[in-house]
């Protein structure tokens, strides 16, 4: 009753952060609770009209075949593991419904592992899940990939434009070709499902993942969503899910591209509305086309974890729109609810997680807690069944019953498919119709005939840089051009097109030339980077090391004419850039088809452009390093380059020179706490080297060099406790996977600030504390504490302590590190990056 006035309550509100919290809370409540969440939910999202409709022929092959299963059957069908961390004697063992590989993994951990080696694993496994001498079930496995631009993981495989360069060429027909050609590629490997499309409205650039995004603007993300699960999937009625297509995935439900900050795996606090009318639309579009899954997010919403979200899991994908396949977790993504580990999870089930996506160890003992779970009642069995009929009744439609074992599919023995004429083809005319011209003063472009071009830039000629993240490794790194087969760069492009029309090409990365060129083309831009790897604090391109701005301007210094071409997963502030350039073309993430940008920029032998400039932003461009929320629709809308924005070889515009003075936000100060009473997530505290780690997961850590434990100075358990017990040096870090950016804190002056106490008095050379890094670029405590003193001291180092070079603060993982030898003890609490001026202030030279 108590629970029903607080949910009038809220409506009234129109809090949605109350609304939350009292659906949290409703979640497990009686039936009166779950209907108001369900008229809640129905004042907001619209029953869709899947086009995959329910069919009493599969509902009662899925009822059949769930009567005959153990709970160790259903629970198996329900958790993903990893293929480097799987057997196929585990599989055999347990017959898992699904396994993945992530980004970077292959058969035999072999990058250059061919076509037929995924097969032969898909084969494999296969053989493993329906062989039922161990587990006693024959129900096949299905493997899933993330095939993102492509299948991005196979060696040769035809890599497309990263999402953001599709959305700027705006065509769903194209899209849904690359999709198509991408299921053709993906089932060549002996395949069964793809985790894409990636239907993230980003309302905030900083944010890693932008580029896995179509666009800012709902409405293409809608769009393009139907088009990529039809390209995948097939159509219902026609060929759907047939010996040509794949099962799709839309994700990542719900919100990752509104997250506070443009935070990977952040907080998103839009209102329910908000959740709807801009992130959810891609769930509208794919699912509406029929898509198979929904990947949950890593996201939380108004701090509450997606993994864990009755309400939207349950209520609003499945019970409102009608969703009624099946809904995966993200890696390891159940761990992050509160009160879950990545071993034990029976509230991301409860919640409506259908499939854990357990990479790591972690599924054994998943497997055995959710078993327990069951038994004791924390998971009710209507729930495992629910799972695992969705499961199953996606595994039927797909046919794979029926499918003959991998090596026998149609597709899989054609190797040639990988990389095959035909997809480039596409993906060619797709980089073509994504380049977006921002300027083109005194008609640079078209490059004419019988000249001689420079071509410059580490972009130039390097098809790793060009693909972005997700090409064969999971970041992106790591490759060169050896691992493309088949691809072209952007240089390779350029040579055989000037060439072709009397031209000739001189490639030199740093901008020398042994003649003088006619044009310099300058191909320069983002390093490759996945997920929070990615994540910004500002969008100043080349903060703190303007590099290839140094480039553009030795050339138009000589009076040589620049063409920029601009490699990036994002909108980022480049107006020095674009000043230094003549004509500027965003060509994003192009993939590994890089001769399509020569198709545009250079002419035929008359002069004249082969190709237009087609591609329009889908999203705003920055006017200032700080503009990365500015998105099309806002109230007040000023962006440098609007929405839609996009020059063709018809226009006549010339840019001005643009203002490269970069407005300081004054007001507010900036500051990283790592450390206030707990550690900061994701900051984690940890011991032993910087390769060999481990993280304190409880009150105590230890290891043969140092121990750690939770002390209480104001508060409970708000300090640590470090004592250091060999002469061997201990090591303690503040730290976290993903590097963080500190330029504009260094730019601010900040300093570390720390509160130290000394158990004992300490020697010169004995108690150490830097960042990353901890001999070379470290402070030595004994020069700078009293050292006498066992009261606590709070201290504030100046950032030239620690790293020589300035823009190394661009990547931190670590930016707190203690070492320490010998028999001493030290304690720390409130560590910080920001000012600090009542501390003692520390100046190095
Ligand atoms: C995997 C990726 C995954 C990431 C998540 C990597 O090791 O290869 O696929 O997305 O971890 O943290
Ligand atoms: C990503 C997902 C991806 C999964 C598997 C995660 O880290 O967020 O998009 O599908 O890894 O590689």
């Amino acid at each position: 009753m108590k629970r029903e006035t607080v949910f009038k309550l809220s409506l009234t509100a129109v809090s949605s952060l109350l609304l939350t919290a009292c659906m949290q809370t409703s979640s497990d409540a009686g039936t009166d609770s779950a209907q108001t969440d369900a008229q809640q939910a129905a004042k907001i999202w619209p029953k869709l009209d899947i086009a995959v409709k329910p069919s009493e022929q599969v509902e009662q092959r899925v009822e059949f075949l769930l009567a005959e299963m153990t709970l160790e059957q259903k629970i198996a069908q329900m958790i993903q593991p990893e293929i480097r961390d799987v057997t196929v004697e585990e599989m055999r063992q347990y017959g898992f419904g699904s396994y993945l590989n992530g980004g970077g993994a292959f058969p035999n951990d072999n990058k250059h592992a061919s076509a037929q080696d995924w097969v032969d694993l898909a084969e494999k496994m296969y053989q493993a899940s329906i062989d039922d001498s161990l587990d006693g079930s024959t129900i096949p496995t299905m493997w899933g990939t993330d095939a993102v631009h492509g299948h991005n993981n196979v060696i040769g495989a035809t890599l497309f434009p990263h999402n953001i360069g599709l959305g700027a060429a705006n065509n769903p027909q194209l899209i849904e070709d690359i999709a198509h050609a991408t299921a053709k590629e993906v089932l060549a490997t002996g395949i069964d499902w793809v985790f894409a499309p990636t239907v993230a409205v980003v309302r905030d650039d900083r944010w890693g993942r932008t580029y896995e995004s179509y666009s800012e603007d709902p409405t293409i993300v809608r769009a393009y969503s139907a088009a990529i699960v039809s390209g995948l999937q097939g159509k219902p009625g026609d060929n759907f899910l047939d010996e040509k297509h794949v099962v799709s995935t839309v994700k990542h439900f719900v919100g990752d591209g509104g997250t506070v900050g443009g935070d990977d795996q952040g907080d998103n606090v839009s209102t329910e509305q908000e959740l709807f009318d801009i992130h959810a639309q891609g769930y509208v579009g794919g699912l509406t086309a029929g898509s198979q899954s929904v990947m949950a997010s890593f996201n939380s919403w108004h701090g509450d974890k997606i993994h864990g979200n009755k309400y939207l899991l349950t209520t609003v994908l499945k019970d409102t729109m009608g969703f009624d396949g099946f809904v995966v977790g993200d890696w390891n993504g159940h761990g992050q609810i509160k009160g879950c580990s990545n071993e034990s999870c029976p509230q991301a089930i409860n919640a409506g997680l259908d499939i854990f996506m357990a990479p790591t160890q972690s599924w054994k003992p998943l497997f055995k807690n959710t078993l327990a779970q069951v038994k004791s009642g924390e998971i009710p069995m209507s729930r495992i069944d629910d799972a695992v009929r969705r499961i199953l009744r996606v595994k039927v439609r797909a046919g794979l019953f029926e499918k003959p074992s991998p090596k026998q599919r149609a597709l899989a023995a054609d190797t040639s498919l990988i990389g095959h004429p035909e997809h480039r083809a596409i993906a060619r005319q797709a980089v073509r119709e994504s380049l977006v011209l921002l300027k083109n003063n005194n008609k640079t472009l078209p490059l004419k005939p019988q000249q001689h071009i420079l071509v410059a830039g580490d972009a130039a000629h390097n098809i790793g840089k060009q693909s972005g993240g997700w090409t064969i490794t999971w970041q992106g790194t790591g490759n060169n051009n050896n691992d493309f087969p088949g691809g072209t760069s952007i240089y390779d492009g350029l040579k055989q097109q000037v060439e072709a029309i009397g031209g000739s090409v001189e490639l030199n990365v740093d901008g020398e030339f042994s003649q003088r060129p006619d044009v310099a083309v300058v191909v320069f831009g983002e390093e490759p980077y996945a997920e929070g790897n990615g994540d910004l604090d500002n969008l100043e391109y080349q903060r703190a090391n303007k590099r290839d701005l140094a480039l553009l301007r030795k050339l138009k210094d000589q009076g040589i004419p620049v063409v920029s071409v601009f490699i990036t997963g994002r909108p980022l502030w480049t107006n020095p850039e674009i000043n230094a350039s003549d004509a500027f073309v965003v060509a994003w993430l192009p993939g590994s088809e890089g001769v399509g940008v020569a198709d545009v920029l250079v002419a035929d032998k008359a002069g004249k452009a082969k190709f237009n400039f087609d591609g329009r932003l889908s999203f705003s461009w920055p006017r200032d390093p700080n503009q990365a929320t500015v998105n099309f629709g806002d109230e007040e809308y000023n962006p440098l380059f609007p929405y839609g924005y996009g020059l063709t070889y018809e226009s006549s515009e010339q840019v001005p020179v643009l203002d490269e003075t970069i407005a300081q936000d004054t007001n507010e100060e900036m500051r990283l706490v790592l450390m206030d009473r707990a550690v900061n997530a994701p900051f984690k505290l940890s011991i032993g080297s910087s390769n060999q780690q481990t993280v304190m997961n409880s009150s105590v850590v230890t290891n043969d060099s140092v121990y750690v434990r939770t002390t209480d100075r104001f508060v409970q358990e708000d300090a640590r406790l470090v004592k250091f017990t060999s002469d061997k040096p201990g090591r303690v870090a503040i730290g976290q996977a993903f590097p963080s950016d500190l330029l504009s804190l260094v730019e601010q002056e900040a300093t570390l600030n720390v509160d130290l106490q000394l158990g004992q008095s300490i020697k010169k050379g004995q108690v150490l504390v830097g960042m990353d890094c901890a001999e070379e670029c470290s402070v030595d405590l004994a020069e700078h504490l009293d050292t006498k003193s066992t009261q606590w001291q709070s201290v504030s180092f100046s950032l030239g302590c620690f790293k020589a070079n300035k823009a190394e603060y661009g990547k931190v993982f670590e930016p707190f590190v203690m070492t320490g030898s010998g028999d001493v003890t030290v304690s720390f609490s409130k560590v910080s990056i920001g000012s600090q001026p009542d501390n003692k202030q520390i100046q190095c030279n």
